[in-house]
């Protein structure tokens, strides 16, 4: 497996690709991998010979500092995991070479996307997000780039920028990986003491609680109910919600569209989020 640290040495590796006309498969992440990560990797292998992932903690993604600071850092065994899992090569760059310092930070027109759910609590975090993942398709432009679903708004978001940039890179989006107990697979779930790592489940269950329940009753009852279990189980939560699936807007009540359920909850400083997708009835 190729490890390249600049834009640089990892153009040259780019140019030597494009000359045998080898598609490149690309999977951005901040490290400190799991399997979800390995599964992103993993489909990007179905689909292209050479698939790079990168690795790099994002700061202007960061609303919170405590957050950036804690969060989890294991770059040898992301690197053991990702040969394993059949990566070609990793992305390791430093945060000059993302963003040197004659580097201006455009704005995105997110519209709306940013100004909901993820958006309302992290303030700046989905420009950051844009500004990463841009600098990271400049780089690498990649043919495919893998995204997990478990980042529903994220992913709405890159599409969005990839689509206002016109950028020719195919957008994959993957399953989330769960836990046996339901817990979505996250960077962050390391950070869970052993009684927290025990309520961590609860997210996922009052997500699956909603969506059994949207046929019968009032969402928003159904909704109330669900949080005040989370915060008595201890979560502080930062919404539960139903919205439309395309657009992010927040329903009342399920009319059989695409829809989505996404929750954002608390354990102690550690924040968590999940999200269910209900598909659609035929109308
Ligand atoms: O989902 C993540 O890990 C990050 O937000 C991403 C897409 C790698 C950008 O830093």
């Amino acid at each position: 497996m190729k490890i390249f640290k600049t834009a640089e040495a990892l153009h040259n590796e780019w140019l030597k690709l494009r000359k045998r006309h080898i598609s490149i498969g690309f999977v951005p992440t901040m490290g400190a991998l799991h399997d979800g990560h390995i599964a992103l990797v993993q489909e990007a292998k179905l689909h292209n010979p050479f698939v790079i992932t990168s690795i790099f903690v994002n700061p202007t993604q960061f609303n919170n500092a405590q957050d950036f600071k804690l969060y989890p850092i294991s770059v040898e065994d992301d690197l053991n995991h990702l040969e394993d899992a059949g990566c070609d090569a990793v992305f390791l760059p430093s945060v000059d070479e993302i963003y040197p310092p004659d580097f201006k930070a455009p704005i995105y027109p997110l519209g709306y996307l940013e100004t909901v759910l993820e958006g309302a609590y992290r303030p700046g975090h989905f420009q950051g997000v844009c500004q990463v993942v841009d600098r990271l398709l400049q780089i690498v432009q990649p043919d495919e780039m893998l995204l997990g679903r478990k980042d529903f708004q994220q992913c709405k978001v890159i599409e969005k920028m990839v689509e206002l940039k016109n950028y020719p890179t195919r957008l994959t989006l993957v399953d989330t990986l769960r836990e046996t107990d339901g817990l979505a697979m996250s960077s962050r779930n390391r950070r869970l003491t052993t009684d927290q790592r025990q309520r961590a489940p609860l997210i996922y269950k009052a997500l699956l609680s909603v969506k059994n329940k949207l046929h019968t009753k009032d969402v928003n009852t159904i909704i109330i109910n669900e949080i005040r279990n989370l915060e008595e189980s201890g979560f502080k939560v930062d919404y539960l919600q139903l919205a439309n699936a395309f657009n992010l807007e927040p329903l009342q009540q399920w009319n059989g569209e695409n829809a989505v359920i996404l929750v954002a909850a608390y354990l102690d400083n550690i924040r968590l989020i999940d999200n269910i997708e209900i598909e659609g009835k035929p109308s």
